[in-house]
């Protein structure tokens, strides 16, 4: 029999259990994910995306939850672009979570970090008012019962942020050899927005920004720098910004 994590809702005893809905990153990817080319270019512009995206609806003192916080940098992004009232940052993996709970120690706004996996009903119904859910999805096998619970968490009117790698870039040779991700997961822009629209969020074209980051092409940019016309132009990356009805 199976014994489950009291914190997590985690099966402790058997690795191809969790395997099914997570699979640990590789080496190169944790540490990918503490450099500065993360946190600048993707992490940081993401951040400045969102808020520009939401413009007036930004929510005054926000009670945030950060799902799949990894190590807990956009906390400091959050605290500084979004002035919530807390942060509560929870992830599926324990190492990343203990990082976290030390990033959430250096803000002066009330933070924590817990372990949980974000498809799991942690939290009490309505506890957030907004939810960054940044590069999660398509690291989970359970994106449908995600979002559902995001749509249990969120009080009505409240705001979901997904922000996520398409399936163009994610299955792209050089990700595929450096990083892991579960098969079957990924999907193109369009596979998002139908995914977070039918699971009860409302959104317009005008919440929804697609780019190709120099960082996702195969060139790494240098076509357009050069006025090459190599590359092709469908989105590797996608933000929306989607609210819970009222
Ligand atoms: C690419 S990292 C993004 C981390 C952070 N959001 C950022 O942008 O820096 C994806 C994170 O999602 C976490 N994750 C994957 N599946 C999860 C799940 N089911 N529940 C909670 N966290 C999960 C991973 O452990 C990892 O820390």
């Amino acid at each position: 029999m199976s014994t489950t994590n009291p914190v997590s809702g985690m099966p402790t005893s058997s690795t191809a259990q969790n395997n099914a809905i997570w699979v640990r990153e590789t080496r190169f990817g944790r540490w990918f994910l503490s450099t500065q080319t993360w946190y600048r270019y993707v992490l940081s512009q993401a951040i400045i995306d969102f808020k520009a995206l939401l413009g007036e609806r930004l929510p005054v003192q926000a009670r945030i939850l950060d799902a799949g916080c990894g190590q807990g940098l956009a906390f400091g992004l959050l605290e500084q672009h979004f002035q919530p009232a807390a942060i509560t940052g929870i992830d599926i993996d324990a190492e990343q979570v203990k990082k976290a709970v030390n990033a959430a120690n250096q803000l002066a706004t009330p933070t924590s970090a817990v372990h949980i996996n974000a498809s799991g009903q942690t939290f009490g119904a309505e506890s957030f008012d907004l939810i960054l859910c940044h590069q999660l999805l398509h690291h989970t096998s359970q994106q449908r019962e995600t979002l559902q619970e995001f749509h249990r968490l969120l009080r009505p009117g409240g705001i979901l942020l997904v922000g996520e790698s398409c399936r163009s870039f994610i299955n792209s040779a050089p990700v595929r050899l450096l990083f892991r991700h579960p098969e079957m997961a990924q999907k193109d822009a369009q596979g998002y927005i139908d995914l977070v629209r039918t699971s009860g969020f409302v959104f317009s074209d005008a919440d929804i920004q697609t780019s190709r980051p120099w960082w996702s092409r195969r060139c790494l940019g240098m076509a357009q720098k050069l006025g090459i016309g190599l590359d092709n132009t469908e989105p590797t990356e996608i933000l929306i910004v989607a609210t819970k009805p009222h």
